[in-house]
């Protein structure tokens, strides 16, 4: 059986990939997270007992633990998914951002080097590093602009989305200048199960169930093209086995649609399946806050790439992929405790602050 280490496998898309992985049972997997306030190990409950999951706690930055676990479990891939991820945490703190996704990633980069450039020739060149990054850094687009392709230049407008975009010129680096076999995915918006509720979806699924404002930034005209986290990890899959060294591979859901759309489809998913609740119609409990500073107005990305060379597709459309989001997060509530910490409502208090306090619901 082969083993690939994976970063960030506590998180929500990390965690969600390493369940697929384990469940084809084809992959030993060693996952190395933080755990930060993103990471659950309750996203890996079902692998308790699962001897080819092996679960380490600690950091990507952390050389020598690193290193050692490269040279104690000989893996044929390392999927990096580790980093800070929420665009209003990196407004407040983006000390953490440069921290995670530019200092340790360059760390976890050269401990990787070290490993690759030391293996025998067959397993050198097996060897594969997909560093999994996102669509922000190609910036915003405007209502008549093409999506996003993998040649769009860089133009990160969050402090968040310039941490991404400088570990994925590292990356790039590392290719072309120590022949690394790297592999950098762009992908946009996911949603689906294990989300941390500070991002949109759950957000909102969680504050429409106990009838708590629904906070929109702006006008809420602001647009992303949302993936189903499965499809995103059956993408990596496709990536990381098939995909051609040093490249780029953009992926996306084709799925555009502005934040108020997003979340009249969830309340009205809410007014079905709590016909009698006393917050119905949901859709009464939006409330426009304050814009997000250097709020991107639209993004979307072109998959075409993904679609000619890899014969990917994503197969969720939006309206089973959120049913089944909604559906998860109501039948999952002690899930749903162990992220609302005291940490967590401190973050919203302090983020949202009054605007979202005082609104009398
Ligand atoms: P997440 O915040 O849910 O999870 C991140 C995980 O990384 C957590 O488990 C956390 O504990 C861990 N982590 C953070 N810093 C670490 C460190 N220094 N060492 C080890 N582990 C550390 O994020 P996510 O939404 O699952 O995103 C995963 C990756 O996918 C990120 O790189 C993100 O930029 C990228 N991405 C996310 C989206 C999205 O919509 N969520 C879209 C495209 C790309
Ligand atoms: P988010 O889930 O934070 O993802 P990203 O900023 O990485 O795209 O936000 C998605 C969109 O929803 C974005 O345009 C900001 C908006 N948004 C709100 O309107 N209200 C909220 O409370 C949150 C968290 C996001």
């Amino acid at each position: 059986m082969k083993t690939w280490l994976v970063t960030g496998g506590a998180g929500f898309i990390g965690s969600n990939f390493v369940l697929a992985e384990r469940k084809l049972g084809k992959t030993r997997v060693v996952n190395l997270d933080r755990l930060t306030y993103a990471g659950n190990p309750l996203n890996l409950e079902e692998l308790r007992d699962d001897p080819h999951h092996i679960f380490i706690h600690g950091d990507i930055g952390n050389s020598s633990l690193v290193r050692q676990l490269l040279r104690d479990h000989r893996p044929s891939a390392v999927l990096n998914f580790a980093a800070e991820s929420h665009v209003d945490r990196s407004i407040v703190g983006p000390e953490d951002f440069i921290q995670t996704n530019v200092v340790s990633t360059f760390r976890l980069l050269e401990a990787i080097r070290h490993y690759w450039e030391e293996l025998p020739g067959a397993e050198k060149e097996a060897f594969r590093l997909l560093h999994v990054s996102t669509d922000e850094v190609y910036g915003s687009l405007k209502p008549e602009d093409a999506p996003f392709h993998e040649a769009t230049p860089y133009a990160p407008n969050s402090p968040y989305s310039a941490s991404k975009a400088a570990s994925d010129h590292l990356v790039r680096a590392y290719f072309h200048t120590f022949g690394l076999p790297t592999l950098t995915t762009n992908c946009s918006n996911n949603y689906g199960p294990k989300q941390f509720p500070e991002k949109l979806i759950p957000l909102m699924v969680l504050n429409g169930i106990s009838g708590k404002p629904l906070p929109i930034y702006g006008d809420g005209q602001n647009v992303r093209d949302w993936l189903y986290v499965e499809d995103h990890c059956k993408a990596l899959r496709l990536v990381v086995e098939r995909g051609r060294l040093g490249e780029v591979y953009n992926i996306g859901g084709k799925c555009e649609k502005t934040n108020l759309e997003v979340i009249r489809v969830i309340c009205s998913i809410l007014d079905e399946l709590f016909p009698d609740s006393c917050y119905k119609p949901h859709a009464s409990l939006v409330t426009f806050v304050k814009d997000r500073a250097g709020h991107d107005r639209r993004y979307a990305i072109d998959s075409s790439k993904m679609e000619r060379e890899l014969g990917w597709q994503a197969q969720e459309t939006f309206e089973s992929g959120i049913r089944k989001t909604v559906r998860w997060y109501l039948e999952h509530p002690g899930w749903v405790e162990s992220v609302q910490t005291g940490a967590y409502r401190e973050w919203v208090r302090r983020h949202y602050g009054e605007q979202k306090l005082n609104t009398g619901h």
